[in-house]
């Protein structure tokens, strides 16, 4: 699985779509809010929003659907992580009022049949 993983996450152009997140590093103060941009160099109808927690596997945040409110998952809310996806190339997540628990990487997504990862962005609250 991490292998597979690695793969995707290194050579996601060579699966049909590349995807690019900014910034790739954050480093903030407790208390404020991070955005994280992602942008996907096809059209793709749906993009996930993940996080890896230090030590742990990929978490899904919520699926960012176009034109509508993004479905969260349990344990996630549109008030810490509100999701906008103006149109189907781009979406960007932010983090509001981050501590020290929401350092973790951050990763967007897409795809249809097969999924396709951006680089991540790594994000550290001071
Ligand atoms: C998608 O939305 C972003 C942010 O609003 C914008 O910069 C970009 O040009 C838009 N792309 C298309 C294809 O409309």
């Amino acid at each position: 699985m991490l292998t597979f993983l690695l793969l995707l996450l290194g050579q996601g152009s060579v699966f049909g779509a590349l995807l690019s997140q900014k910034p790739l590093r954050d480093i903030c103060q407790r208390g404020t809010s991070v955005t994280i941009q992602c942008h996907v160099d096809s059209q793709l109808a749906l993009m996930f929003w993940y996080r890896q927690l230090p030590g742990q596997s990929l978490t899904l945040i919520a699926t960012a659907n176009q034109g509508s409110e993004a479905t969260y998952e349990s344990g996630f809310t549109k008030d810490k992580f509100p999701i906008h996806r103006p149109n189907l190339t781009y979406s960007i997540l932010t983090v509001n009022s981050v501590n020290p628990e929401d350092s973790s990487f951050y990763f967007c997504s897409a795809g249809d049949t097969a999924q396709h990862f951006g680089d991540g962005t790594r994000l550290s609250v001071l």
